[in-house]
C-alpha cells in the first residue's frame, strides 16, 4: 500500500490573486459551510439529492430494485458483501445498458480493525475487469490504410472484452458472504423473470443506441416490440436472464467452463467475435493493493491500475495540497482553475503512462509522490490557462530522477452494522455495451475494447487518449477510469463514494471527496453540488449548466479557459459515516437511484 502525506511545507510558491467574487465568498464562510449555495451568483436551478440515515446499515445504488435486493440481504442477516452481491445482480437486470454479467469492474472492500484506536481499516482491491481475448492484436481495429475503424471496437462482437463480473462476485462471496450464494440471486431472478416497469432513463438510452441492437436478434427480441423500443411504464421481462441466473445461482462456474461459456464461445465464433472457450476458462479475477494517501487527515483509497482511478484521484488531491479550497470557496474561480490545471497534468499523464501493470511498468509511486505534485503545482499560474498543448505528460526519465517520499457504468456502496464497506464501480463501458446479446442467454456483451488506445492519438468513447502503455496484447486489461474510494481517519470509516461517467468518473470523485471533507457538506449536498471537468484533451473546461453563476463563468473564460456547458454527467452515490454513529447516504439527483436504511 502507498501511503504519501501532503505537507504544507511543499507548496508554498504560488500567489493566489483575490477576484472579485471571491470577497462575498468569504464573508459568506462565516455564515454557512454550504459556500456554494450562499455565493451570491451561483443558481440554484440544480435537484438536491434525497439524504437517508441509519445508525444500523446503509445501501445505495443506482436503481430503487437493486438497493432494495441489498437491503434485503442486511435484513436476512446478510453483511456488506450480501449485500453488495445481490445489488450488482440486480443492476444487472434493471440496469442492463450500464452494467451486468456480461461486464466487469473493480471494487474495494473495507473491514473495520478490532481497535480503531490503535489500527487502520483493512482495505482490499479486487480488480474483475474484462480481458483482452487471446487472439486479440494490436492493430486489431485498423483497416488497410491503418486508420482507426471506430465502430469496431464499439459495436458488436469485435468489441467485446472476457467478461469478469460473474468471477468478480463469486470470489468476493467467498472471501467474505455470509448468506448462501444462492440467496443472493433471488432478487436478480425476480426482477428478471416478473418483469419490472422501464423508466424514462432506461429508454432514452435505448433509443440512443436502438440501430445497434437492432442489429442483433437476440438484443431485439430482449429489448424492442419488432424492432420499436419499449416505451416508459412497458414491463420489460428478461425470461433467457432469469434462466441465466439460475444456472448461475446452481454453479457460477457454469459462466466460464459450463453451458454459459459455451453458449458465449458459440455465438462469438458465428459472429466474428474473439472470444474463446479458453478465454473464458482462464479468466481470473485479481486482488490487488489498493492506491491510498494522505488528504488532510483522511486516508484516502481507490483503486490501482489497471485503473487509473486511485493514481489521478490523488495526484490531483496532492497538487491541491494544503491549499485553503474550504476559504476560497467552492465557486471561486481560483477554485475551479487550480483544480482545473490539476486535473488538466493528471490526465496528460495518464495518456502516456497508465495502462496495465501486469503488462507495463506504472510509475505509480513516482505519479503519486509529494515531490512529483509540488513540482506540478509550481508550473500552474493561478492567472492564466495554459493551453493542453504547452502540458505534457512527464516523461520517464524526469519522473524517476524525481524524489520520493518514504514511501455507461454503474457504482454501489453498501456500510454493514460491523462497518464492512463496499464501494463498487462496474461496467458494459458505453451504453448497452456492444449492442451484443449472447442468444438464448440474455447477457448482454460489454465493448470494454474501447478503453485501450486503438492507435496513439486515437480517442475513445470518452475522447481519452493513449499510447503504448495501454495498447492492444492478448490477455491484457484495457485502462479504465473507475474510481470506487474509502476514506478512513485513524481507523474509522469516514465515506465511501464513486460514480460512472467515463472519462469524468476521476474528476466527479474528486470532487465528492472535496464536497465532504473540505466544504463539510452532508451526503446529499455532495453528490448534488454542480460539477466541472477537464481532461487535458480536449482542451475544454466543462461546467455544470444550471450550476454556476453568471460572473464564475465569465471570470473563468477571462482567464482563458474553453468553457463548454453540459448537461449534469456522472451518477455517484456515497455513503457518509459520523461520529456519532449516524450513517448517511445519498444517490446522485442526476440518477435514479436510491439510498436505503436498515433500522434506525
Ligand atoms: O472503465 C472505464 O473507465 C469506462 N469503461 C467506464 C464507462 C462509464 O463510466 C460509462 N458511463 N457513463
Amino acid at each position: 500500500m502507498i501511503i504519501f502525506n501532503l505537507s504544507n511545507s511543499i507548496m508554498p510558491q504560488i500567489r493566489f490573486p483575490q477576484t472579485k467574487s471571491q470577497i462575498p465568498i468569504l464573508s459568506c464562510v462565516v455564515i454557512s459551510f454550504w459556500l456554494f449555495s450562499c455565493t451570491p451568483n451561483s443558481p440554484k436551478s440544480l435537484p438536491l439529492a434525497e439524504l437517508k440515515r441509519s445508525k444500523e446499515s446503509i445501501v445505495v445504488s443506482a436503481h430503487p430494485l437493486a438497493s432494495e435486493a441489498g437491503k434485503l440481504m442486511l435484513e436476512k442477516g446478510g453483511n456488506a458483501v450480501d449485500a453488495a452481491v445481490a445489488m450488482a445482480f440486480g443492476i444487472s437486470v434493471v440496469e442492463p445498458f450500464s452494467a451486468g454479467i456480461g461486464g466487469g469492474g473493480f471494487l474495494l472492500l473495507g473491514t473495520p480493525p478490532e481497535n480503531s484506536e490503535t489500527q487502520q481499516y483493512k482495505i482490499r482491491a479486487l480488480d474483475f475487469r474484462e480481458r483482452a481475448p487471446k487472439a486479440a492484436t494490436r492493430n486489431m481495429y485498423l483497416n488497410e490504410k491503418g486508420e482507426v475503424e471506430k465502430k469496431a471496437s464499439l459495436d458488436g462482437h469485435l468489441a467485446v472484452g472476457v467478461p469478469g463480473t460473474v468471477a468478480g462476485l463469486y470470489n468476493i462471496h467467498k472471501s467474505l458472504g455470509k448468506l448462501p450464494w444462492k440467496e443472493l440471486l433471488k432478487p436478480a431472478i425476480r426482477y428478471a423473470r416478473d418483469g419490472f416497469e422501464l423508466s424514462d432513463n432506461f429508454v432514452s438510452k435505448l433509443e440512443r443506441r436502438l440501430e445497434v441492437i437492432n442489429k442483433n436478434p437476440a438484443a431485439r427480441d430482449i429489448f424492442t416490440k419488432n424492432g420499436q423500443a419499449y416505451q416508459p411504464g412497458d414491463l420489460l421481462i428478461q425470461t433467457d436472464k432469469a434462466q441465466t441466473l439460475e444456472t448461475i445461482a446452481e454453479n457460477p462456474q457454469s459462466f466460464y467452463t459450463g453451458k454459459i461459456a459455451q453458449a458465449i464461445a458459440t455465438d462469438m465464433a458465428k459472429a466474428g467475435g474473439l472470444i474463446t472457450l479458453e478465454d473464458l476458462r482462464n479468466y481470473t479475477p485479481i486482488w490487488r493493493e489498493p492506491i491510498c494517501g494522505k488528504f488532510r487527515q483522511a486516508k484516502v483509497c481507490a483503486m490501482s491500475p489497471p485503473s487509473s482511478g486511485g493514481v489521478h484521484l490523488l495526484q490531483i488531491l496532492n497538487i491541491v495540497g494544503e491549499t485553503n479550497l474550504q476559504e476560497w470557496g467552492r465557486e471561486n474561480p481560483d477554485t475551479i482553475h487550480l483544480l482545473t490545471e490539476a486535473m488538466r497534468v493528471a490526465y496528460a499523464d495518464r495518456s502516456l503512462h497508465l495502462g496495465d501493470p501486469d503488462f507495463v511498468e506504472v510509475p505509480v509511486k513516482e505519479l503519486t509522490s509529494l515531490s512529483y505534485a509540488q513540482r506540478r503545482r509550481q508550473e500552474i499560474n493561478l492567472t492564466k490557462v495554459r493551453r493542453s498543448t504547452e502540458v505534457q505528460p512527464v516523461s520517464p526519465e524526469v519522473l524517476r530522477s524525481n524524489i520520493l517520499e518514504s514511501p455507461d457504468t454503474t457504482h454501489l456502496t453498501v456500510v454493514d452494522k460491523e462497518r464492512n464497506v463496499i464501494s463498487m464501480t462496474y461496467t458494459v463501458n458505453g451504453s448497452f455495451g456492444a449492442g451484443v446479446v449472447v442468444a438464448g442467454t440474455g447477457i448482454l456483451l460489454n465493448n470494454e475494447m474501447d478503453d485501450f488506445a486503438a492507435a496513439p492519438e486515437a480517442q475513445n468513447l470518452y475522447g481519452l487518449v493513449g499510447d503504448e502503455a495501454n495498447a492492444i496484447a492478448p490477455r491484457k486489461t484495457p485502462l479504465s477510469s473507475m474510481t470506487p474510494t474509502i476514506v478512513t481517519e485513524n481507523g474509522r470509516l469516514i465515506m465511501a463514494t464513486g460514480s460512472p461517467g467515463g472519462s469524468t468518473i476521476i474528476t466527479t470523485v474528486v470532487q465528492v471527496i472535496l464536497n465532504v471533507l473540505e466544504y463539510k457538506m452532508n451526503a446529499a449536498e455532495a453528490v448534488s453540488a454542480p460539477r466541472f471537468h477537464h481532461q487535458w484533451l480536449p482542451d475544454k473546461l466543462m461546467l455544470e449548466t444550471g450550476g454556476f453563476g453568471e460572473a464564475t463563468v465569465n471570470e473563468l473564460k477571462q482567464r482563458g479557459h474553453n468553457v463548454v456547458m453540459r448537461r449534469g454527467w456522472g451518477n455517484a452515490n456515497v455513503v457518509v459515516l459520523h461520529d456519532s454513529g449516524m450513517l448517511e447516504a445519498a444517490a446522485d439527483p442526476r440518477g435514479e437511484g436510491e439510498a436505503m436504511g436498515n433500522g434506525q
